[in-house]
């Protein structure tokens, strides 16, 4: 009997595609089940897979081959119940941060005063009050970071999935936007699928961490995390796991 039950399953999901060199597998056999309100890290080198894999969940890309179910239902296409944080944020560069963050409430034909309001909220829990009519090309990366994750939290998304969101950002930031997102996730309760390349991020972030191995991206190993938060990354603990994990990986990453 198929899964029933509520939420996200994925049954030997794999994706092959054909270019000019043949066949070429990019995901294979990947199978995973996500917990409702926690925080679940896919781990993976650099080029491993890990977008296309985000793309199926999304629905942007078709598996070839298994399935990918929600409450029980073939997810085939794209869920409202489903946000994403794009890899390269892709802001509207002549939009202000207001009108950016606005995006998905006007492709719904939400009016314009619940537009603003709900926009500013989201505005205020990432720590961009003050830049509303600011344009992307006036903002830092960090910024730009947070304009996407309002983005993405202003439609009022199940499950936010955030695709390497700290990727560009210096050491400094990236330290500072891991926190700015654990305070969004406790205070909004949303289940997050987080991508990264980053070990120690992955630690520090995740309730289960996902290691996928290199090309073609399969389950390596799955991690429960049994660390407290706010988390110490200099912890015993904390440094232990990170070695594990570390030695376990196909490449360094
Ligand atoms: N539409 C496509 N057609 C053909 N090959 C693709 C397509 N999309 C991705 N690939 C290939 O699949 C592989 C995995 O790409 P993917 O973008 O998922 O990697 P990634 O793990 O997200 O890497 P990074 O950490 O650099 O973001 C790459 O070799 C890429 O060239
Ligand atoms: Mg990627």
């Amino acid at each position: 009997m198929e899964q029933l039950s509520k939420g996200l399953a994925l049954k030997s999901v794999s994706k092959t595609f054909f270019g000019t060199k043949g066949y070429f597998t990019a995901v294979e056999d990947v199978s995973l089940e996500l917990n409702n309100g926690e925080f679940l890290v896919l781990l993976g080198p650099g080029r491993c897979g890990k977008t296309v894999l985000l793309n199926m969940i999304i629905g942007l890309e078709l598996c070839t081959s298994g399935h990918i179910l929600y409450n029980g239902q073939e997810k085939t296409g794209y869920h409202p119940d489903f946000g994403m944080v794009f890899q390269n944020i892709a802001l509207m560069p002549y939009m202000t941060v207001m009108e950016n963050v606005e995006v998905p409430l006007k492709i719904r034909g939400v009016k314009k005063v619940l537009r603003r309001d709900t926009a500013q909220y989201y505005i205020e829990l990432v720590g961009l009050n003050g830049f509303e009519k600011s344009y992307p090309y006036q903002l830092s990366g960090g910024m730009k970071q947070r304009v996407g994750i309002a983005r993405a939290y202003v439609a009022n998304p199940k499950v936010l999935i955030m695709d390497e969101p700290f990727g560009q950002l210096d050491a400094q930031t990236r330290y500072s936007m891991q926190n700015e997102i654990l305070r969004i996730w406790e205070t909004e309760k949303r289940t997050v699928i987080f991508v990264t390349n980053n070990i120690e991020e992955a630690c520090y972030l995740g309730d289960r961490i996902i290691l996928l191995s290199d090309r073609p991206a399969t389950v390596k190993e799955t991690y429960n995390v049994d660390l407290d938060r706010p988390r110490d990354m200099l912890s015993n603990k904390f440094l232990l796991l990170r070695k594990k994990i570390s030695d376990n990986t196909d490449l360094a990453i």
